[in-house]
């Protein structure tokens, strides 16, 4: 196993001190500012949608095509966490998963990179099983998926350079002037400039800038699938402004499938073509951002902070 997949294997640093749930305004005073807020952001998106000019085709945008599937999906460790769960993305589309800590939003991922398996089920990629695949099959499969990690999780002592060089010498064959190329290219696509940012040590950097290397690193082989656990968390709101950019701009101009966890409601409605809602072990909600705000469900009305 490389060093990659030892970090990806490790249950993730959790912070008693800062739980999802906070971000999530729940008392009676918030939720007029939460109702004013996601309504905004409707608005907003709803005339940005229609001044849009037609996205250019991405690679893997193909609206009819499931990218994405988890069937039926069971599995727990020592107790039960998911029980038949089942959503799907098409091509291009951005599912962003939300609900509160602990209810397997990460294992969710997990599954998705088939650094799990589940008890019961079946997780498709492309339209492939991949729960039966062997080692190396599913190393092939890996490929196909760009992993933004919590924390951004870039390795400390490397150069941004070498952070976002790493996944391309251990799974490709390109030249070290084809890699130079290559980190030149994603730097610039998540508007940090090569020349000043590519010999620097992640310590150097802003937060903000240590989750645009993350996300160009973890776009580096040009997948067409990208992950990302909690890509916001910790950022100030100008900054998870511009990382849900990011994400939306991966999304429109190379039409990469999504799957992003996600602790902040607002850059959620933001970049979602639909949400999921995990709850109780089970998808409480599935569909888009219109659906949830026009659900009179009680439990969702109180995850929207009685929206
Ligand atoms: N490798 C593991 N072994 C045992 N329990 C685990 C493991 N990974 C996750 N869990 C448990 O599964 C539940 C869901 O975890 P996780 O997917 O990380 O939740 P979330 O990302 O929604 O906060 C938690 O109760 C967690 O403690
Ligand atoms: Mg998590």
């Amino acid at each position: 196993m490389s060093d990659e997949d030892d970090r990806r294997a490790k249950p993730e640093r959790r912070d008693p001190q800062a739980p999802e749930k906070g971000s999530m305004p729940r008392r009676a005073g918030d939720s007029h500012r939460v109702r004013a807020a996601i309504r905004d952001e409707l608005e907003t998106l709803a005339e940005a949608k229609s001044d849009e000019a037609p996205p250019t085709p991405g690679e893997g945008r193909d609206p009819a095509r499931t990218v994405i599937a988890l069937e039926n999906v069971s599995l727990g460790f020592d107790q039960p966490i998911l029980e038949d769960v089942s959503f799907s993305a098409k091509g291009g589309e951005t599912i962003v998963v939300v609900g509160e800590s602990g209810t397997g939003k990460s294992t969710i991922l997990k599954l998705l990179l088939r650094l799990l398996v589940p008890d019961k089920g079946r997780v498709c990629i492309d339209g492939d099983n991949i729960t039966d695949l062997t080692f190396n099959e599913a190393l092939e499969v890996r490929q196909k998926m760009g992993m933004v990690f919590q924390g951004a999780a870039l390795f400390d002592s490397m150069t941004v350079f070498e952070n976002i060089a790493y996944p391309l010498r251990e799974h490709t064959k390109l030249t070290d002037d084809e890699i130079e190329e290559r980190v030149r290219e994603k730097l610039s696509f998540v508007d940090l400039e090569p020349e000043k940012v590519m010999d620097q040590m992640p310590a150097e950097l802003s937060g903000g800038m240590r989750k645009r290397v993350g996300v160009a690193r973890g776009m580096a082989n040009n997948p067409e699938i990208m992950l990302y656990d909690e890509p916001t968390s910790g950022l100030d709101p100008l900054t998870t402004g511009t990382i849900t950019y990011l994400i939306l701009k991966l999304q429109r101009e190379l039409g990469v499938t999504s799957v992003v966890v996600s602790h902040d409601i607002r850059s959620s409605f933001r970049m979602a073509s639909k949400i999921a809602l995990l709850a109780e072990k089970r998808i409480a909600f599935f569909g888009t951002p219109e659906e949830m705000t026009g659900s009179d469900d009680k439990y969702i009305r109180e995850f929207l902070g009685g929206f």
